[in-house]
């Protein structure tokens, strides 16, 4: 469950074994306690409060499943507590009467709370990625009180965790930033009530302190003298500096900050680096979760072609795998991706971000997805299968086979492949299975600093 990209391009879906595997190593997961409820709350105890409901939810699937019990009514309860935790005592699935180990506002009444201002902070989109995560694993949960198998409730639970663990995010150690806790490790959210801030831009002074600039934090300062200096709550720092007889803790916005800080520029929505790989680490994946480098797609759903299985003469001239030294293929038309660009804008956004970086969830274009795309091997029959098939995340299927090809269409131009006359095609073709999807070469000036090509 630690490799970083194990489980992309597999189809987030978990059978009965790893449905248990999943629930085991969920439980050495660290409990944030609930802070003392206020009248009014601060942003960050708000942030706070939404994770420790998360995770509230996460407990009770947890707990239950550990009970082994025989009675459905104890796991239908379990997914109504849960809901309760999700959703708070204003959601249309909250049931008093069963009770919750979450508070009264539940996550998303804290989320919307947060998310209530004109401005839009930095963590807005990691935010609203979230709730949509928390959505649809309500949806899921409410499912699990129907059912009439054990198979049947776990199926729908074990989708509902694999929304609860996005949601929740990850330590920032493996790139994440995104989900509760990545915006918790690297954002203002992050920074305790009273805590000293300082300018993100310099070096910490005093310790301990909280370097802060444009909304994110660059580094978390621990005096390194004798004594306990234990930070309230973990920031996800990734790497330790000693210097000036102070701990410093460079967090996942490190390298965000520096460049803002060199430029004068406005700060990047989401930090250039590290990857944002968001839940690679939680999302249930193959029935291995250990395996080393697994199929980049589900190996039964998706049997890729063996090499040159179609010859490229036989497939339309515009398929022609790309390769290093030929032209990279012109898989699309501008039009398409055009309106790929618009479909993208209202239904992935929320969680691959306005930039393609990802939010809550993994990036989709640019330098990291390419060259880990071209690590594992992954084919344009990959990316096609995972994108019609399990996007959006929240609502698989739900769009016209037209719309999916051109959010394709736009994917590709995003991770500058070049437009051509011939549409991308609504059905699979058996030479997508041989086209290896990889860093386009060749010069692209105008490309982001992210390696996103514009789409027109
Ligand atoms: C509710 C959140 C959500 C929405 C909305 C959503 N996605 Fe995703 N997407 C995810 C998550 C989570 C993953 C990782 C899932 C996995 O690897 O199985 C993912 C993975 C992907 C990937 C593979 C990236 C990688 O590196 O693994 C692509 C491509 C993608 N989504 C495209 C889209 C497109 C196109 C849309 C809109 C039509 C969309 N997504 C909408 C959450 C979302």
């Amino acid at each position: 469950m630690q490799s970083m990209t194990s489980n992309f391009l597999v189809p987030a879906r978990v059978t009965g074994p790893a449905f248990f595997l999943l629930v085991a190593s969920l439980l050495t997961s660290a409990v944030i306690p609930m802070p003392a409820r206020a009248a009014a709350m601060s942003d960050h105890q708000t942030a706070v409060a939404a994770l420790s409901d998360l995770q509230a939810a996460i407990g009770e699937i947890v707990r239950v499943d550990q009970s082994y019990s025989t009675d459905k009514h104890v796991y239908y309860r379990a997914s109504q507590r849960a809901i309760n935790a999700l959703e708070g005592v204003r959601g249309p699935e909250y049931v008093a009467t069963v009770g919750t180990s979450g508070d009264a506002a539940g996550a998303i009444g804290h989320i919307d709370a947060l998310l209530d201002r004109k401005e839009t902070p930095v963590w807005a989109a990691s935010l609203d990625g979230a709730e949509a995560n928390i959505r649809a694993a309500v949806a899921h949960l409410a499912d699990s009180r129907h059912a009439h198998e054990l198979m049947d409730y776990e199926l729908s639970v074990s989708r509902a965790l694999a929304y609860l663990l996005v949601a929740r995010g990850g330590p920032t150690e493996l790139g994440v930033f995104g989900g509760m806790e990545g915006v918790l490790a690297s954002t203002v959210l992050g920074v305790p009530d009273g805590a000293t801030i300082a300018d993100g831009c310099a070096a910490p002074s005093t310790a301990p302190s909280y370097g802060v600039h444009g909304g994110y934090i660059a580094w978390v300062a621990v005096p390194a003298g004798e004594g306990a200096h234990a930070l309230e709550e973990s920031a996800g720092e990734t790497s330790v500096i000693v210097r000036n007889g102070m701990i410093i803790l460079p967090t996942a916005a490190a390298s965000t900050v520096a460049k803002a800080c060199n430029s004068h520029a406005a700060i990047e929505p989401t930090p250039a680096s590290p990857p944002q790989r968001m839940a690679a680490n939680a999302l249930p994946g193959p029935a291995d979760p250990g395996a080393a480098s697994p199929a980049p797609a589900s190996s039964s759903a998706v049997k890729p072609a063996p090499a040159n299985a179609v010859p490229a003469n036989t497939a339309s001239a515009q398929a022609a795998p790309a390769s290093a030294d030929g032209p990279p293929p012109a898989l699309y038309t501008k039009e398409q991706a055009e309106a790929g660009a618009e479909l993208f804008a209202s239904k992935c956004v929320a969680c691959h971000g306005s930039n393609l970086q990802g939010t809550a969830a993994p990036s989709v274009a640019g330098n990291d997805f390419l060259v880990n795309a071209k690590k594992n091997g992954w084919t344009l029959q990959a990316l096609r299968y995972l994108v019609t098939q399990d996007m959006p995340f929240n609502a698989p299927g739900t769009l016209s086979a037209s719309q999916y090809a051109d959010a394709l269409a736009f994917l590709l131009a995003s991770n500058c492949y070049p437009a051509g006359n011939t549409p991308f095609p609504t059905t699979d073709e058996p030479v997508f299975a041989n086209i290896k999807l990889g860093p386009v070469p060749g010069p692209h000036p105008d490309q982001n600093s992210f390696g996103v090509c514009p789409n027109s």
